[in-house]
């Protein structure tokens, strides 16, 4: 990640003994103005932009239960070769409860040497790497005991087979099989890919739950993506929304999201709708997500369902609710009860004995929406219920106390803000947004914000801008989180939302946006690449480099108005570094005169980590790191030195000094 050199890194400079500076950093380390969080930076996505289905979760196949669409088997295709054959969705051999609706391959015409078969496109392509190991499953049965089965990774037109494997016999029953497809070692990296099973042996053969999975991250048989994982274990995160967004509530009450329906045997979940244009398959339930929390070193933020959805459905505070109260309470049981407990038990039959760490529950996600006003009944019956039995948890509302749905008969532990504005709005309120909160009222959970340039997120005609934000952006969003972390007493956690973008620039015949649901989003991909924005690396910057105190630091010689530079400085009580963050949103470089006062044992030198690019340029999938920090060496400081911020920039510096 770092970079040796970039045009605009030549204008950081330390000259120790300036004369002149456009602006003051008064820094008083003996001077703790807060804790900063343990929690501060986590994790915010939810089931949008096909983050999950075709992104983090790993599944291979597209539509491998055949529910997307009852009419068609879409991405579903026949394979022959001027064989009699057909395929169908057939509702008339349901796999299970679950799983109404199979698959069914009429192969009369096959025959050796004449192979017909059902072909996967995947999430638009399979993406084969050389020497890599593929697991495959499905359920299938014959009209007769028949087989063989090969199953296959091969190019879109059939011509190339990169992996295969055969399944030698198949009953008349329903039966799961299985087989491992490895790619030879000199396989070229390449994504507009299909899966297929074919037989030439003449026949009916129905199939479900078709699964194929490459590696996962720590191997986990029904696993996440490893790359994008790494990006997440790479920010650091303190905590993971479980789950994020409107995909906790669903269009409507019963789309919300099932949390025990996504347990155990994948054969078992039905999958349910997503509120952003396609079906979930619950693959990644409730399990897979606290799992995932782990695997990224944070804990979950437990989001429970409080009975209002997407499309204004509610259900009404008292008994109607009740059910929905005793849902999250099992909900919460799952995730931290003992094995003596039922969903503590089933938890641990589900394989994972030991409870999650569990500090936070949200109660509903954006109330505030509720035309119908009954929140305070709602969070007041659901909050009650939480607090008799989990007296130790912390609960968040959803709706700011300036709102006018806010009522609030119980004080929530924290409530959640929301902010998506522009860039430059972030700058300008920056400075002074977190101060004015109430410090005698509940914390605060920044739960989604991300700087737009131009236009608003749900704006279709951002499809003109590139695939993920821009340097602009990542300004404000700086901005943003250095006042969350300077007023990190009452902003105990914040996560940026939402976060992952599928984008497909090469699949013939569909828009490379397709995917994209909304933008900003902090972390892009395909088949094959991860790439994050410049805001990604801004936010790694911050949360890789902190102190555990946030120490008094005052900004001063700006022209009012719209303000050049933001800042947070903070120390680690342990070591006594102090980490300075500032921002210059501005296009000229910003020279600062520091002064540090209580601080001892200030070292001269320090280390500088910068991230610098005009306004307009950003990542890509083709360039991932046009856009990365650079890491330099600061000589000259002192208890007053100045220091000269490149224009457009985000700079860490960490000095050392001594307890
Ligand atoms: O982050 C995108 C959406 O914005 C979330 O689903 C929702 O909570 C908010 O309105």
């Amino acid at each position: 990640m770092i970079r040796s050199s970039l045009a605009f890194f030549f204008f950081a400079t330390v000259c120790a003994s300036s004369l002149w500076a456009d602006s003051a950093l008064q820094i008083d380390a003996g001077h703790v103005t807060a804790q900063v969080s343990p929690l501060l930076y986590g994790l915010m996505t939810e089931e949008i932009n096909h983050s999950y289905e075709g992104g983090l979760y790993a599944e291979l196949i597209q539509n491998r239960s055949f529910q997307d669409d009852n009419k068609n088997p879409v991405h579903w295709a026949l394979v022959q070769k001027g064989a009699e054959a057909s395929i169908a969705l057939d509702p008339a051999q349901p796999l299970n409860d679950a799983l109404k609706t199979s698959l069914r391959l009429d192969a009369a015409g096959a025959a050796p040497g004449s192979r017909v078969g059902i072909a996967n496109d995947g999430w638009w392509g399979i993406p084969v790497k050389p020497d890599t190991t593929y697991r495959v499953s499905f359920y299938a049965k014959g009209a007769a005991a028949s087989g063989p089965l090969t199953v296959s990774i091969e190019s879109n037109d059939g011509a190339k087979t990169f992996a295969s494997a055969v399944v030698p016999q198949i009953t008349g029953e329903w039966k799961q099989y299985s087989a491992t497809l490895k790619t030879a070692s000199d396989a070229a990296v390449s994504a507009l890919n299909r899966f297929v099973i074919s037989t030439e042996n003449p026949g009916k053969v129905w199939f479900n739950l078709v699964s194929l999975f490459p590696p996962t991250f720590k191997d986990r048989p029904n696993g996440n993506r490893i790359d994008l994982m790494q990006s997440m274990v790479d920010m650091k995160p303190g905590f993971l929304r479980c789950p994020g967004g409107n995909y906790l509530e669903g269009d409507h009450i019963a789309d919300r999201f099932p949390w025990d329906k996504t347990l155990g045997d994948l054969a078992t979940r039905p999958g349910h709708p997503g509120c952003w244009g396609y079906r979930s398959s619950d693959g990644l339930g409730l399990l897979e997500f606290l799992e995932w929390a782990e695997d990224i070193g944070s804990e979950p933020v437990l989001a429970v369902y409080a009975g209002y959805s997407l499309k204004g459905d509610h259900v009404n505070p008292g008994p109607d609710l009740q059910p929905l109260v005793e849902s999250a309470l099992d909900e919460i049981e799952y995730v931290i009860g003992g094995p003596n407990t039922k969903w503590g038990a089933r938890r641990v039959a589900d394989g994972h004995p030991a409870p999650f760490p569990l500090t936070w529950v949200e109660i509903g996600n954006e109330d505030f929406f509720d035309a119908s006003k009954t929140y305070d009944g709602r969070f007041t019956q659901i909050f009650d219920a939480i607090r008799a039995k989990y007296p130790d948890l912390k609960l968040i509302s959803t709706v700011m106390p300036d709102h006018p749905n806010h009522v609030h008969s119980r004080t929530p532990d924290a409530v959640d803000e929301h902010d998506y504005w522009k860039a430059d709005a972030y700058e300008k309120e920056a400075p002074s947004h977190f101060e004015k909160w109430d410090r005698n009222g509940p914390k605060l959970f920044v739960g989604e914000w991300a700087a737009f340039e131009d236009i608003v997120p749900w704006d279709k005609a951002s499809d003109a801008l590139p695939a993920t934000p821009s340097m602009k952006a990542a300004l404000g969003d700086a901005a943003w989180m250095a006042a969350m972390e300077r007023n990190s007493d009452v902003v105990v956690m914040q996560c940026y939302a939402p976060m992952l973008v599928r984008i497909d620039p090469n699949v013939p015949n569909r828009r490379p946006n397709a995917d994209r649901a909304w933008r900003p989003d902090m972390i892009g991909f395909d088949s094959l690449t991860v790439f994050g924005c410049p805001t990604y690396y801004a936010f790694k910057m911050f949360s890789q480099n902190h102190g555990d105190t946030v120490i008094r630091a005052t900004l001063s010689g700006l022209p009012p108005g719209h303000p050049a530079l933001d800042q947070s400085v903070t120390k680690d009580s342990k070591t006594g570094a102090i980490t300075i963050k500032m921002v210059n949103v501005t296009n000229a470089p910003q020279t600062t005169a520091i002064t540090i006062d209580g601080a001892s044992g200030l070292a001269s030198t320090g280390r500088a980590i910068t991230l610098s690019g005009r306004p307009e340029e950003t990542n890509s999938l083709t360039d991932p790191t046009h856009l990365v920090p650079v890491e330099s060496e600061v000589s000259g400081v002192a208890s007053t030195f100045s220091y000269t911020f490149p224009p457009y920039s985000v700079t860490v510096l960490q000095l050392s000094a001594t307890p």
